[in-house]
C-alpha cells in the first residue's frame, strides 16, 4: 500500500475530510464516555519540532497514547538534522524506527523533501505556508455547532500570507464555503493558492474574496479567525507588523456586522489587545478553547487513517 500524507489541506478530497471530521467528533464523544481504543497499539509517531508548540506536541502525544501507541518528541536542537545532517538521510534513518512522522518546520519545501523520501506517513504539524491539522479542528469545530459546513461565509482579518490563512482558503474551498480574508497592503495570501482556491471553488461552491476592507469581510460572517500578526519566523518585523496592522483588530465593533450566532476562532496562541480584543475572545460566541481540544479528536481520526 503506498503511504498518504498529510501536508496541506488538499491533500484530502472533500469526502476524505468529512469521514475524517465525522470520526473525530465519534472518537470524542467515545472519549468522553470512557471508550477506550487499541487501535494504534505497537505504533510510534515521532515528531520534529523546530519551533515552539503547546497545542501540536501535547495534543498529537496525548492522541497517540490514547490509541494504544507512542509519540517520540524530537527537538531540533537534539537530533543530527539541527547539526546539519540531511533531510535525506534522516527521513530514510526514521523511516526504519517509527510508523509515521509529524514535522513542524519553517519552509514547506523542507516537510516537502522529509515526504519525498521517508516510507512512513508525514503529517504537516505547521509550516511557513500551511497548519492542516489546525484547520482540520476548525473544521470540525464548527461542523459540532453548525451543522452543514455548505455555504456558511467565514473570514479571516489579519496576515493574508500565513499558515492559517492558506490553510483556512484551502479548507473552504474544499467544503464549498464563502471565504473572506480582509490583510493590510503587502501582506496578501499567496498568488499560487489564490488561484488553487479559485479554480477549486468552481467545482465545490463557494467563494474567496480578498480585500484590504476588514469591515466589508466581516459583513454577515458565520465564522470569524484571526491570528497573531507576527507569526514564528517574523519576529524581527513585530514593530513594523503592530503598527501596519492595528486597523485589522477583531472587537466588538467590527464583529458588529457579523452574523448574530457568529463563532470567534483563533488557533492559539492569541494576543489580547492586537489581532483580537479580550472582550471577544474571551467572550460568548468564543469557541477557541473547544477548538484547542478539538487539535487531538481530529489528529487521533487522521493518525487512525494515516498511521
Ligand atoms: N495552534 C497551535 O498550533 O498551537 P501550538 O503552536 O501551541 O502548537
Ligand atoms: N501563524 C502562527 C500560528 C501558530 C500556531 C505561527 O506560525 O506562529
Amino acid at each position: 500500500m503506498t503511504k498518504r500524507d498529510y501536508l496541506t489541506v488538499t491533500d484530502f478530497t472533500k469526502k476524505e475530510t468529512l469521514e475524517l471530521i465525522d470520526e473525530a467528533i465519534k472518537l470524542k464523544h467515545e472519549r468522553k464516555s470512557g471508550v477506550n481504543h487499541n487501535d494504534l497499539a505497537g505504533k510510534t509517531l515521532g515528531m520534529i519540532f523546530e519551533k515552539s508548540s503547546t497545542r501540536t506536541r501535547v495534543s498529537f502525544e496525548a492522541g497517540m497514547m490514547q490509541l494504544g501507541g507512542h509519540a517520540l518528541f524530537l527537538s531540533h536542537r537534539d537530533i543530527q538534522l539541527g547539526r546539519g545532517e540531511s533531510i535525506h538521510d534522516t527521513a530514510n534513518v526514521l523511516s526504519r524506527y517509527v510508523d509515521g512522522l509529524m514535522i513542524r518546520t519553517f519552509a514547506h519545501s523542507g516537510i516537502e523533501e522529509f515526504a519525498q523520501y521517508a516510507e512512513v506517513p508525514i503529517i504537516n504539524g505547521l509550516t511557513d505556508e500551511h497548519h492542516p491539522c489546525q484547520v482540520l479542528a476548525d473544521l470540525m469545530t464548527i461542523r459540532e455547532e453548525k451543522g452543514d459546513l455548505t455555504g456558511l461565509t467565514m473570514c479571516f482579518i489579519g496576515d493574508g500570507y500565513n499558515n492559517m490563512t492558506h490553510s483556512l482558503m484551502e479548507g473552504a474551498a474544499l467544503m464549498g464555503m464563502n471565504m473572506h480574508v480582509a490583510s493590510p497592503e503587502g501582506y496578501e495570501p499567496s498568488a499560487d493558492i489564490t488561484n488553487k482556491v479559485h479554480s477549486l471553488h468552481e467545482t465545490n461552491g463557494g467563494s474567496f474574496q480578498f480585500s484590504h476592507d476588514p469591515a466589508a469581510a466581516i459583513a454577515d460572517a458565520d465564522v470569524i479567525l484571526t491570528d497573531v500578526w507576527a507569526s514564528m519566523g517574523n519576529e524581527t518585523e513585530e514593530a513594523e507588523r503592530m503598527e501596519k496592522f492595528a486597523d485589522y483588530q477583531v472587537n466588538g465593533a467590527l464583529v458588529s456586522s457579523a452574523a448574530p450566532n457568529y463563532m470567534f476562532l483563533h488557533c492559539l496562541p492569541a494576543h489580547r489587545g492586537e489581532e483580537v480584543s479580550a472582550s471577544i475572545i474571551d467572550g460568548p460566541r468564543s469557541f477557541v478553547f473547544e477548538e484547542a481540544e478539538n487539535r487531538m479528536h481530529a489528529q487521533k481520526a487522521l493518525l487512525k487513517k494515516l498511521l
